[in-house]
């Protein structure tokens, strides 16, 4: 296959969407009770969040959160439990630098108190400078859950108004539905060049009877998600549930096979494998150990070294077959100088391109025919100089999405917070009574008696109305917060007194959240989106079909 029709360089590190660990995304089909499923279309539940970080390569947000400045209550409390990649955006907010955040809904049904997790999380990052987007999944709510054009836009607008009244301000920030944001659209296309059915299939389950619509708004989303870098590339961060991270990986595999140029680090100049590189690496620091010259070992020295050398005593651990596969590459490179590199490869660059990028590398460096080699760049440097060249391009430069997860909250009655089970859930448009009846009828985790409660203690980790202080009541209050936990686990609190306190706090948050809905009204006319689609097509997809 020529490389102009092949998405997927050969020498490409690992993909993130490899088939791999996408295997568990099929929608559960194939996945045994205890596997972790993230299926963007079926009822993701998640039991370990923990095996997640093994499983799909997702990182724990605790270890990042000194790196955040000021963090979310979100993040303090491990509601937000997980990101991939947010440090370059935790940096920008540090540094003050360009970032942006965008996250979008399917309007499905009324927004909910689990959907003003995200809203918060677009509104914190806002108000923290960066460029704010929030988007109507309008096109995949219609493909991929066979929603008519009239529901679409009633949902659409409620959701919107919700957004706003929590604080996102829509002069700075951008909204918009996809189906009338021609942008995006041309984009999907774009980026449609580089993904392949194969992939769909092996990412999504997808199969010969799935809608050609369907597949479009996965691309579509890919182009959301990569939307805000349109302009000028930036850090991104996409918040949203864990059930949404197959996007993430496609959007971030997809947007790097845009790249005009790769960067990788070098020692002479045949290409390494990424595994091979540390064993290489650690050749070229024992030098001294075994070349003639030191300043000028040779690759066929470091070949005969590693091949007899004690790697493990030098606390080096390698798969095998690794370190043999480095050792032929040195010795077929014979007296080649062993000298550190950083190059940078030509994958879809004009001639032009690369031409200027040949030109603007500094120092000592080499040329060959589809890549050059920079010896006084060090690899950050490079990247930046290779998106400058490929922006100044024309190439769209886009740096990897990130993105944050958050945990799913428990349904009032138990089990998953669905959208489809009213008593399961807070909707944000519920009457401040209702809202207020629900929390009192909801379950915990509370003892038998009121003796037993107060001898053990409450389980307030098993209980959805801790839940609901945790995620939502005692908002920014962590002291309030903590010391209902410690109370309900302590005894001291008892559950009828508890839910009556939290249902009144439901009460007047509702109260307040329609009072700013019907402020923002005004605001919502005034923006430029377009809430009566004359689209026609109804119920293009049997409501089952997801
Ligand atoms: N697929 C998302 C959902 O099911 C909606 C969505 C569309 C989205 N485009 C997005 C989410 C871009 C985040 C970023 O809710
Ligand atoms: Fe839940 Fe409150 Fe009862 Fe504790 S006291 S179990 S937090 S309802």
């Amino acid at each position: 296959m020529s490389r102009d029709s092949d998405p997927r360089d050969e020498s490409e590190p690992e993909p993130e969407s490899d088939p791999a660990s996408a295997a568990a995304t099929d929608g559960g089909a194939a996945s045994g009770a205890d596997e972790v499923a993230l299926d963007p279309w079926g009822s993701s539940t998640v039991a370990d969040y923990r095996r997640l970080f093994d499983e799909f390569g997702i990182e724990a947000f605790e270890d990042l959160l000194p790196e955040v400045p000021s963090p979310h209550y979100l993040m303090r409390r491990g509601v937000i439990f997980g990101h991939r990649d947010y440090r370059p955006v935790a940096s920008a907010m540090r540094e003050d630098e360009p970032f942006a955040v965008l996250s979008g809904f399917m309007p499905t049904g009324d927004p909910h108190i689990g959907h003003k997790l995200v809203f918060d999380e677009i509104v914190w990052h806002q108000e923290r400078g960066g460029d704010a987007y929030g988007l109507i999944a309008d096109l995949e709510a219609h493909a991929a859950r066979g929603l008519s054009w009239d529901e679409i836009d009633e949902h659409a607008r409620d959701y919107l108004l919700s957004l706003l009244a929590l604080g996102f301000d829509p002069e700075a920030g951008e909204l918009y539905r996809q189906s009338t944001n021609d942008a995006v659209q041309e984009l999907a296309f774009e980026l449609g060049a580089n993904a392949r059915f194969a992939e769909f299939e092996g990412i999504y389950g997808f199969d010969g009877e799935t809608p050609v619509s369907h597949m479009q708004s996965v691309v579509t989303q890919i182009a959301d998600i990569l939307y805000p870098q349109l302009d000028e590339p930036k850090p991104t961060v996409i918040p949203v549930g864990p059930d949404q991270d197959p996007h993430m990986r496609l959007a971030r595999d997809v947007a790097a096979r845009t790249r005009f140029f790769r960067v990788t680090e070098a020692y002479a100049s045949f290409e390494l494998a990424p595994a091979e590189r540390p064993v290489v690496a650690a050749a070229y620091e024992r030098r001294e150990a075994f070349a003639a010259e030191p300043d000028r070992p040779r690759c066929v020295e470091a070949a005969d070294w590693l091949a007899t050398a004690d790697l493990a005593g030098h606390g080096l651990t390698a798969e095998p077959g690794v370190v043999d596969a480095a050792v032929e590459k040195l010795r077929n490179a014979g007296r080649e100088p062993l000298e550190p590199r950083t190059r940078l490869l030509d994958r879809n660059a004009t001639e032009e391109a690369f031409a200027a990028l040949i030109e603007t590398v500094g120092g000592d460096k080499r040329v060959y025919d589809a890549h050059v080699d920079a010896f006084d760049l060090d690899a950050t440097a490079a990247e930046e100089l290779a998106r400058a060249v490929e922006v100044a391009h024309g190439g769209f430069g886009f740096r990897p999405p990130s993105s944050i997860y958050h945990r799913f909250m428990t349904g009032l009655t138990g089990g998953k917070m669905s959208s489809s089970v009213p008593a399961s859930h807070i909707s944000l448009l519920d009457d401040p009574e209702e809202g207020y009846e629900k929390v009192t009828a909801a379950t915990t985790g509370g003892r038998e008696t009121a003796a037993l409660q107060r001898e053990l203690g409450g389980e307030a980790d098993d209980c959805p109305v801790y839940e609901l202080y945790a995620y939502l009541l005692a908002a920014d209050d962590d002291e309030f917060a903590t010391r209902v936990y410690e109370e309900c686990v302590g005894g001291e609190r008892l559950c009828g007194d508890c839910k009556e306190q939290a249902a009144t706090l439901m009460r007047e948050f509702l109260a307040d959240h329609q009072e700013k809905r019907a402020e923002a009204e005004a605001l919502l006319d005034e923006l430029d989106v377009d809430l009566e689609t004359d689209r026609v097509g109804d119920r293009l997809v049997a409501p089952g079909e997801d």
